[in-house]
């Protein structure tokens, strides 16, 4: 292993000085148009003088011209595609009556001159044509206008390119909000949550009041269940109790040792919404694209590439609690019997099956229906954009969301894009709890089973990249982002898929079969030395780690060679997944010194149990706040960072607020059912 890492060190080392030297041209930069024109949306609707007013979103793509340099700046800067956005894509907000003044003293032999056409060949564009299909009257009547109107200001500053242009949607003033179907689903839900909540509060508050025991304390009181099953079921929305159970200690051995993965999920969490509130800043409008750009080419840029790797947490963590869950439920059953009957394993197939789907689908429901609600807001250029496609995508396809077919149907349309995620995790639920079935009926052969499973699906990904001809990792390019992952084969088929992730999960199913080994057997892991200098060296090699993309993501002219990009897709995510389950035995055995006492401080207990909530609202509240820009924004570290820290104190308040009203009602209620 030690020449190995000498080696990994040499070949970082050279590549960091080889990345350092890629300079951005800024006199060739700004020979390019800029990537947003964005006139003023507030005066264009509000200054009215007799005719109505209209402002269009406009969605252009530069004609190739070699004889003109912005053309060949463009050329030249758009090659680096995975470090780079595509600067032939232009974004205009034009207020048509600016136009019409612009164009009004060009005689009609030099407007026809400034009309390059209607751009209908880009496939991405039409994905948001046709989700914006009710524009199609004022993309027909506004389309000679705003072409001409656009090349004229890149003629009139001097680029001398021209674009073909399409309408994506215009606003007009005086716009209203109806309140249709939807709208009223939605506030009827949310009414009938906040009266279900006073009126259990309110008998809560009555039976304690009733209660004439002065030696029971008040939180006692919230603590202990009612008797009569109609009470049991009032007081699931008691708001106080719900409170209580929101902060409740951890019970039982196996839940104060695994304590610490609250910890872990609120980080993980951290570190999505970080990367997600960056990736809406694309999607929205950015004054300096240079920026960004440069950062990709350097170590910081690696790291964000291969930050996609902390989605791996949650597939370990939730392989290990179905784990968990599957040996307390079928030890409690055989102490009973030796053997399960078929019908044994079918029915508590299906128990499984029914009680995760109802727990984690009732929340996600109602924000999926939450995304698609039309209401009065601030508007701007960029907010249809932005927000109404994803209150559109969610109208049309809530139901792949709730079926959990989502990472792979309608990919282009996505509601709610995290949600591949869930897809994901539900289809490697659905496996394991099969595979850990076969290996409890077939106990004989359950450790070959495991191991070919494992051994499956690290190879599996490997071959299908070398099969299929993807590229070794994922990289979200700065214009894959600005279009919200729309077409990107790389991301449906290599990155969301579950046949790709699934290895990962099955580490996390491992990990638990040998901590209750471990646990079983009474071995105390703690007390070897090679185990603990193993979990400590776990820490630095995960961060090479993720720095061992850096040669193929910096790689500039040089496809990597298919073998090796193989190889480096079967092991980037197993091998990380791998480590980490390893981590997560370590650390539920006692090990890791101030590492576990920081992961096991009381405030995690909340956080992490606000994640699942904070992981299906943070896209929505990053989409409400960003799209709302008028004007390009500057793209810092102050400024990402404000952003991002509102953007998780917000998901997690929601997250708030959605667990007191309605997740933990259902599980207090799935509960009941048991
Ligand atoms: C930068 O680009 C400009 C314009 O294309 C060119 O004249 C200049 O030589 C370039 N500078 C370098 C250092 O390549
Ligand atoms: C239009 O205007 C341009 C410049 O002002 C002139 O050269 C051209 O002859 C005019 N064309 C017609 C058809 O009037």
């Amino acid at each position: 292993m030690h020449p190995m890492m000498m080696l990994h060190i040499v070949i970082l080392a050279a590549t960091f000085t080889a990345a350092q030297c890629f300079q951005l041209n800024m006199t060739q930069f700004y020979e390019m148009p800029p990537l947003y024109d964005l006139d003023d949306y507030d005066r264009c609707l509000q200054e009215l003088s007799g005719q109505r007013s209209t402002y269009c979103f406009v969605r252009a793509e530069v004609q190739p011209d070699e004889s003109v340099a912005a053309w060949r700046a463009i050329a030249e800067i758009s090659q680096y595609d995975r470090h780079h956005f595509d600067h032939r894509q232009l974004y205009f907000g034009l207020c048509l009556r600016e136009c019409e003044a612009s164009l009004a003293g060009l005689n009609k032999s030099e407007l026809e001159a400034l009309e390059a056409g209607l751009l209908s060949d880009n496939a991405k564009v039409n994905v948001y044509l046709d989700l914006f299909s009710m524009e199609a009257n004022n993309r027909q009547r506004h389309q000679r206008l705003t072409n001409a109107c656009l090349n004229w200001r890149l003629q009139r500053r001097g680029f001398g390119v021209l674009a073909k242009s399409v309408v994506e949607y215009c606003d007009e003033a005086g716009h209203q909000v109806e309140d249709d179907a939807w709208n009223l689903t939605f506030y009827g839900i949310l009414g009938t949550l906040l009266v279900l909540a006073c009126l259990g509060s309110l008998v809560d508050l009555h039976l304690k009041r009733g209660r004439h025991d002065k030696m029971l304390k008040e939180r006692d009181h919230y603590k202990t269940p009612p008797k009569s099953t109609a009470q049991q079921v009032l007081l699931t929305f008691s708001v106080a109790r719900n409170w209580y159970r929101l902060n409740q200690e951890p019970s039982g051995k196996i839940g104060r040792e695994l304590r610490f993965l609250d910890c872990f999920k609120f980080f993980a969490m951290f570190m999505v919404i970080f990367a997600h509130t960056n990736w809406v800043i694309y999607e929205s409008a950015i004054s300096n694209p240079q920026d960004p750009e440069r950062l990709l080419h350097t170590a910081a840029g690696t790291l964000l590439v291969s930050g996609s790797l902390i989605t791996v947490t949650f597939f370990v963590i939730s392989g290990l609690l179905l784990t968990i869950n599957w040996l307390a439920v079928s030890r409690s059953l055989s102490s009973k019997r030796d053997t399960f009957s078929f019908g044994q394993y079918a029915l508590l197939f299906v128990k499984f099956n029914i009680f995760r789907y109802i727990r984690l689908t009732v929340p996600y429901a109602f924000v999926l229906l939450m995304s698609g609600v039309y209401f009065e807001n601030a508007g701007g250029p960029l907010w249809r954009h932005i927000f109404e496609r994803e209150q559109l995508a969610c109208r049309r396809n809530w139901w792949t969301n709730l079926l959990y077919i989502n990472n792979f149907v309608r990919t282009d349309e996505r509601c709610l894009l995290q949600g591949w995620y869930l897809a994901a995790d539900t289809h490697s639920f659905v496996l394991s709890l099969v595979l850990l079935m076969l290996g409890h009926r077939f106990a004989r052969w359950s450790k070959q089973l495991y191991a070919g499973i494992l051994g499956l699906f690290v190879v599996l990904p490997g071959v299908l990249t070398y099969a299929m001809n993807y590229y070794p990792i994922f990289v979200p390019t700065p214009q894959t982002q600005k279009d919200s992952f729309i077409g990107d084969r790389q991301f449906t088929e290599f990155y969301t898929s579950s046949i790709m992730n699934f290895g990962c999960y099955f580490c996390g199913v491992l990990a638990a079969l040998v901590y209750d080994q471990l646990a079983l057997k009474q071995y105390k892991l703690r007390e070897s030395k090679g185990f603990q200098f193993l979990w400590f060296s776990l820490i630095p090699v995960g961060i090479l780690w993720l720095f061992s993309a850096h040669p193929i993501f910096q790689h500039y002219y040089v496809h990597p060679s298919a073998i090796w990009g193989a190889l480096y897709a079967g092991l980037q995510r197993n091998i990380w997944g791998f480590g980490l389950a390893a981590f997560i035995v370590g650390m539920a055995s006692k090990v890791g010194w101030i590492f576990r006492k920081f992961c096991c401080l009381p405030i995690f207990r909340i956080l992490g149990r606000l994640t699942y909530g904070a992981f299906i609202v943070h896209l929505l509240v990053a989409r409400i706040v960003l799209a709302t820009v008028r004007e390009p924004i500057y793209f810092g570290t102050g400024m990402m960072f404000a952003f991002i820290f509102f953007t998780v104190t917000v998901s997690y308040l929601c997250s708030f607020l959605l667990a007191i009203f309605l997740e933990l009602p259902v599980s207090s209620f799935l509960k009941l059912m048991r």
